[in-house]
C-alpha cells in the first residue's frame, strides 16, 4: 500500500520508485521463462525488428498479431548486411510482447497480486485493466535506444489513465541504458497518438511541445527488483546499451476501466480474450 506521501509525490512528479518490490526468486522465474520462450522461437518465422524511432517501416502483420500473443522481436542491429544474425539468438532479441500476462502462467503470476493492485489503487487506478506486457532485453552491445515518448501515445483513453508498471529484472545503470525521465513532465500535453484503422497504423502529431533536453532529464538508476510506476503522460527514454551487461526489464501497461479506451488503440480485446486486472 502506498503512503499519503508517496501518493502526493506521484501526483506531483509523475512517477514513483519502489525498491525491493519483487524478490530474487520471482525475478529468476520470469527470466527463466523468457529465456525458454526465446529458445523455442524459430528466427525464420519472422525477422521483425522493433524500433520506436521508425514505426511505420517495421509495422507488419507479425507485429499486429502480437497484440494477443507472446512474440519475439529482434534488435534493430541484430542482423548483418547479408541478413544473418551477428550474435547468438539469445543475445539478439529486443523484446517479447504483448500478451504473456494473460497467456503464460509464470508471466501471469508475476503480473498479478494484491501488492500490485494496491499500488494501482494508490496511483488512482480504481478498476485496473492490463492491456500489454513486454519483456525487454536491452541486450549488451546492441540494445537499441528508445527515444523520448509518452506511453499514452499507444494507450489513449478519455480521460487519459494509462499507467506503466516497469520492473527492473537486472540493475539498470547509466552504462546499460537505464530509464531517463522528466520530473513533473506528466503535467504537459500528449504530443502524439498511435492510431490503428484495420491493419493500418500511423502516428498522428497532436502537440508540438518539445521533448525534454539533457538539462531537465534525470536518470533512474535502480536495482533489480525495483518497480517504477509512472503516468502515461510522463516523457521518458532510454539510451542504447553499449555496455557488456544486459538490462532486462518487464513492463505492464494499465488503464482504468472507468475511462473510455480508444477504439483506435492498436491493442483491442474481444469477449473471447477479455482484458483483466491485477486480482
Ligand atoms: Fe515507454
Amino acid at each position: 500500500m502506498l503512503s499519503q506521501e508517496q501518493m502526493a509525490r506521484y501526483q506531483r512528479e509523475g512517477f514513483l520508485v519502489l525498491p525491493g518490490f519483487k524478490r530474487a526468486d520471482e525475478i529468476a522465474a520470469l527470466r527463466a521463462r523468457a529465456m525458454q520462450m526465446v529458445h523455442d522461437f524459430d528466427p525464420q518465422t519472422s525477422k521483425t525488428i522493433f524500433t520506436t524511432n521508425d514505426q511505420v517501416r517495421t509495422i507488419d502483420r507479425y507485429f499486429l498479431d502480437s497484440a494477443t500473443k507472446s512474440s519475439c522481436f529482434f534488435e534493430e542491429e541484430a542482423f548483418d548486411a547479408d541478413g544473418n544474425l551477428r550474435q547468438a539468438k539469445e543475445l539478439s532479441i529486443n523484446k517479447i510482447g504483448h500478451a504473456m500476462h494473460d497467456l503464460d502462467p509464470v508471466f501471469s503470476a508475476f503480473s498479478r497480486g494484491a501488492a500490485l493492485d494496491a499500488v494501482a489503487k494508490g496511483v488512482g487506478l480504481e478498476q485496473p485493466q492490463i492491456w500489454q506486457s513486454m519483456y525487454i532485453f536491452k541486450q549488451p552491445g546492441i540494445g537499441g535506444e528508445v527515444g523520448w515518448h509518452q506511453d499514452a501515445t499507444f494507450f489513449d483513453s478519455t480521460p487519459i489513465s494509462v499507467t506503466t508498471f516497469w520492473f527492473a529484472l537486472e540493475d539498470a545503470t547509466l552504462q546499460n541504458g537505464c530509464l531517463w525521465t522528466q520530473v513533473g513532465g506528466h503535467h504537459g500535453p500528449l504530443r502524439e497518438r498511435f492510431v490503428r484503422h484495420g491493419d493500418v497504423v500511423r502516428k498522428e502529431p497532436l502537440d508540438a511541445t518539445a521533448w525534454p533536453d539533457s538539462s531537465t532529464a534525470v536518470p533512474l538508476e535502480v536495482q533489480a527488483g525495483t518497480l517504477v510506476v509512472f503516468h502515461g503522460l510522463l516523457p521518458h527514454y532510454s539510451a542504447p546499451n553499449r555496455s557488456p551487461i544486459s538490462r532486462h526489464a518487464y513492463t505492464l501497461h494499465v488503464t482504468d476501466a472507468r475511462t473510455a479506451y480508444a477504439p483506435t488503440n492498436w491493442i483491442q480485446r474481444g469477449a473471447d480474450f477479455p482484458v483483466r486486472g491485477f486480482v
